[in-house]
């Protein structure tokens, strides 16, 4: 027996030893040094966005079988991986070791992020990926890149089925960025995250810009000029707060109905200030957030893509507890104009929220599509088609409420009772037209301005009479294109009773293999 125990201990300790060797990555030097960056280690990552005790590791005594590398044999291969939860609900996860060659990606350490992924999508679990890594590892060369196609490809067969969420605490570059380009949402922590297609030197051969690795995919780059990032986090911590507050908002899959988090806040409160937040003069602006905070579950909104498109605001509220993803125009910028970058960050949203059975919320006051060759040569044609077909493909419960402006094309794309909205609102400062008072005179009175004793006067009383007619809600409301004006103080009783009527709605597109949105 006690030879028995004898052997058993020892085997015990070998993989105590074992364990501890792959928990110290790349050594203490090598933590140290992540550690003066600003940077947690990978491990450190995992235990602060679990709850506690709640990780299972796999595959930490995973590890290359390369003759490229000599003798060193680092554990887990660069990166940790496994399952936890996160405010009691079960994720798949992975979080590259920077301390380990670079956090680089080959064979093993993809092996390893392909079995997280395969893993969630039995099972039906976000996957989360924290990523800090040099990109394809050198020494492997094309099993390094083979091992990232097979990560992308697995991103695409997710997409929509689980939710991906992509933080970058470290570099990304090269093709590397392209799993979390695929993912849901990417987070980027300042001064110590880039993103990068090419980095700064291969541009300043190419290109002659001279760019820091900041200049060129900071954080605040992708976050405000190209709209890659979705959240800006102040650190390490930060964005896996960010990462625990966005889960709150989204199912686990594409199969389940969204968290519900009861509150204290009741359904039935009115606030008398949102009578009188809209400005009469229709050339003012205000900021539309007042109105999202407003309507919220304890004014408790997450804002996606804060810094990007200002003019669109999009995001996560609850009302009565179920997530609801809202789609607004922001009159405080540009007027609410809409614009490429805009029509990409709603309709991208819009989608994220339809896969995931999140009702939407439109917000709408909207001047039109923003003119210009500028917009014109790059597309707005097509990206402005982009919003239009999401929020027509979408078949999850849309509800509109046309706070002031609804003019033009603008009118049909935010979700109008056209394209499936179901239950469509205004407030009584509501003007839906053809479009703004000014335009429509010059066009259809040109004649009779330039034959006016004086031009400017006539010009004057026509606007005038346009606006008596048109720029109101009620000649919408003749035709039944929404269905109630409403008093904006009660918007959020009334949207909460809507949103109840229409938990069950059941809609369905046409069989199709996919549609072929305007990319
Ligand atoms: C192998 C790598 C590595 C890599 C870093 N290391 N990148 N090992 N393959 N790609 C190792 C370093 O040798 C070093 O090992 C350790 O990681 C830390 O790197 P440092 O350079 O000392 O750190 P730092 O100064 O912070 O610079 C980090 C870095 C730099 C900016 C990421 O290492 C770098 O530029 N790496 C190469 C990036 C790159 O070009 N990757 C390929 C992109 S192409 P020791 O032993 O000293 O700790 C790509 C193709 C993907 O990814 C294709 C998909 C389609």
């Amino acid at each position: 027996m006690s030879e028995n125990k004898q052997i058993i201990d020892k085997k015990i300790d070998k993989l105590n030893a074992l364990k501890n060797q792959a928990k110290l990555g790349g050594g203490e030097k090598r933590i140290d040094s992540q550690h003066k960056k600003n940077k947690l280690t990978a491990r450190e990552r995992v235990d602060y966005l679990l709850d506690n005790d709640s990780f299972n590791e796999m595959d930490a005594l995973a590890h290359h079988h390369s003759n490229s590398f000599g003798k060193e044999v680092y554990l887990g291969d660069g990166v940790v991986t496994g399952f936890g939860e996160i405010d009691g609900r079960k994720v798949m996860l992975f979080s590259q070791d920077f301390t380990i060659l670079g956090g680089s990606l080959a064979e093993q350490h993809g092996r390893k992020i392909c079995k997280i992924m395969d893993t969630a999508m039995k099972i039906g679990t976000p996957v989360i990926g924290l990523n800090d890594s040099g990109g394809a590892r050198v020494q492997e060369g094309v099993s390094s890149l083979g091992a990232y196609a097979d990560i992308f490809l697995r991103n695409t067969l997710a997409s929509g089925v689980v939710p991906q969420i992509s933080v970058i605490m470290g570099p990304s570059a090269g093709g590397a960025v392209y799993s979390p380009a695929i993912t849901d949402f990417i987070i980027m922590v300042k001064h110590s995250s880039y993103m990068f297609v090419t980095g700064p030197k291969v541009v300043k051969t190419v290109t002659h810009e001279t760019l820091t690795s900041e200049e060129l995919g900071g954080a605040e780059v992708h976050s405000s000029k190209s709209g890659v990032a979705h959240f800006v986090a102040e650190n390490d911590i930060d964005a896996m707060n960010i990462v625990k507050k966005l889960l709150s908002f989204i199912p686990q899959n594409n199969a389940e109905e969204v968290p519900i988090i009861p509150t204290d806040d009741p359904s039935n409160r009115f606030d008398e200030a949102l009578n009188y937040l809209v400005p009469a003069n229709p050339n003012q602006p205000y900021d539309i957030r007042d109105i999202i905070h407003s309507l919220a579950d304890n004014s408790d909104f997450l804002e996606v893509h804060k810094d990007f498109a200002e003019n669109m605001v999009v995001g996560f509220i609850r009302l009565a507890g179920r997530s609801i993803g809202v789609i607004a125009n922001q009159p405080a910028v540009l007027a609410g104009v809409l614009d490429i970058n805009a029509s990409k960050k709603a309709a991208r949203f819009v989608r994220f929220c339809d896969a995931f059975n999140i009702s939407l919320l439109v917000l709408e006051d909207v001047p039109g599509f923003l003119p210009g060759s500028d917009q014109e040569w790059n597309g707005i044609i097509t990206n402005g088609a982009k919003l239009l077909y999401a929020f027509a493909e979408a078949t999850v419960p849309k509800i509109t409420v046309i706070t002031r402006k609804a003019y033009g094309g603008a009118y049909d794309v935010m979700n109008s009772k056209h394209i499936r909205g179901d239950l469509n609102y205004a407030w009584p400062t509501a003007e839906i037209a053809v479009m703004g008072a000014k335009g429509a005179v010059e066009i259809i009175f040109k004649k009779e301005i330039e034959d006016a004793e004086n031009p400017e006067e006539k010009e004057q009383d026509l606007i005038i009479e346009y606006n008596e007619r048109f720029g109101n809600p009620y000649i919408a409301a003749s035709y039944g294109y929404i269905d109630d004006v409403i008093i904006p103080q009660d918007t959020r009783r009334i949207l909460i009773n809507a949103y109840e009527l229409l938990q069950n709605k059941v809609d369905k597109n046409p069989y199709k293999k996919h549609g072929n949105i305007p990319l």
